[in-house]
């Protein structure tokens, strides 16, 4: 089937309570790790491109591998989403190269500045069937291309209730994604982890139906962090959102939820303990292809975290 938009994923991801997961994508093997795992669980599924992967890529590299993607797994809803779309050009740029959904984020910018910069792409992006994610609040933490408020300061950021119905009503946008506590990247809280459950309650009073997004959402598997950490790398107080609290999420409201970091850590895991335990190996297809495996492995466990394992066909 072709690329498809995300409304009926988060249509029946709202309905049924679960999640769509949402995976970063810079090369063929994490690509490939992700679309084998969603193959073997029949799960619907977002690829999504940062402005870094594309710089890293090149956009006619990653949308040729999701065409070779599409090929191999024809039955698999799919949707691609720019991540994080930093302006009205960004956004038109991804349209006009096939993409079925953009984000834009404007959070940083004061309310009506946000609203008018959303509702400038929701008016294009809708006139060529594709749909728009927009941000409220300001996540925590720092990626490359992607800038959030200090990790201590999040509380103070948190999206407002008050201003979801709002946003919604006169952006058009087709979801939201609201900073609930969490944070990209691998370093998300500091002692507990704790996200803002009464702040997401009350947003999904206020916008009943509508599908919430959860940036941020990596949990920093311990597998992955041990491996990395005993194999010469250093991240001993990585950290991230626990599982439990993610399978929570997607029963109220959250129908996209956004992974990246996990992706990162399993390939670098695998890559960090072949060079560890087989210090003669120079053969990139010996060190990527555990990656893609372990890639694998892990999304295929999180399509169940998420609750969308079995959700192909009533997505279609
Ligand atoms: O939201 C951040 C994603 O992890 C993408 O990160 O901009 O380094 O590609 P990136
Ligand atoms: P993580 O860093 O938790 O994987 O979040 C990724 C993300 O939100 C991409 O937009
Ligand atoms: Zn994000």
């Amino acid at each position: 089937m072709p690329l498809v938009n995300t409304k009926k994923m988060f249509e029946m991801a709202y309905k049924n309570g679960y999640a769509i997961g949402a995976f970063n994508v810079n090369n063929m093997e994490i690509t490939q790790g992700i679309m084998d795992a969603c193959a073997e669980e029949n799960a619907p599924l977002i690829l999504q491109v940062s402005r870094g992967a594309r710089k890293y890529a090149k956009i006619g590299y990653l949308n040729k591998i999701i065409e070779a993607a599409m090929d191999e797994y024809p039955d698999l809803p799919l949707a691609t989403n720019l991540d994080h779309g930093d302006s009205f050009d960004t956004c038109k740029q991804f349209v006009e190269d096939g993409f079925t959904s953009v984000m834009i984020d404007a959070s940083g910018e004061p309310f009506e500045e946000n609203i008018r910069i959303t509702k400038e792409v929701v008016d294009f992006a809708h006139k060529h069937n594709v749909v728009v994610e927009a941000e409220l609040g300001q996540l925590g933490g720092i990626e490359e291309d992607v800038v959030g408020v200090d990790a201590d300061d999040v509380s103070k950021h948190l999206a407002d209730p008050e201003q979801v119905q709002e946003f919604v009503e006169k952006t058009g946008v087709d979801s939201l994604a609201v900073a609930i506590g969490t944070s990209h990247g691998a370093y998300k809280f500091k002692k507990e982890p704790k996200l803002a459950f009464d702040v997401l309650e009350e947003i999904e009073k206020r916008l009943p139906g509508f599908p919430l997004v959860m940036h941020g959402s990596s949990s920093v598997l311990k597998e992955f962090k041990d491996l990395i950490n005993k194999y010469g790398g250093n991240m001993p107080d990585a950290m991230g959102v626990p599982e439990d609290s993610i399978s929570k999420a997607a029963k109220m409201g959250i129908c996209k939820v956004n992974i990246d970091t996990d992706l990162r850590m399993a390939l670098t895991a695998k890559i960090r303990e072949v060079f560890a335990t087989k210090p003669e190996e120079f053969d990139p297809r010996k060190y990527l292809g555990p990656g893609r495996e372990a890639i694998k492995k892990m999304v295929k466990h999180k399509l169940h975290v998420l609750g969308c394992a079995g959700k192909a066909d009533e997505c279609k």
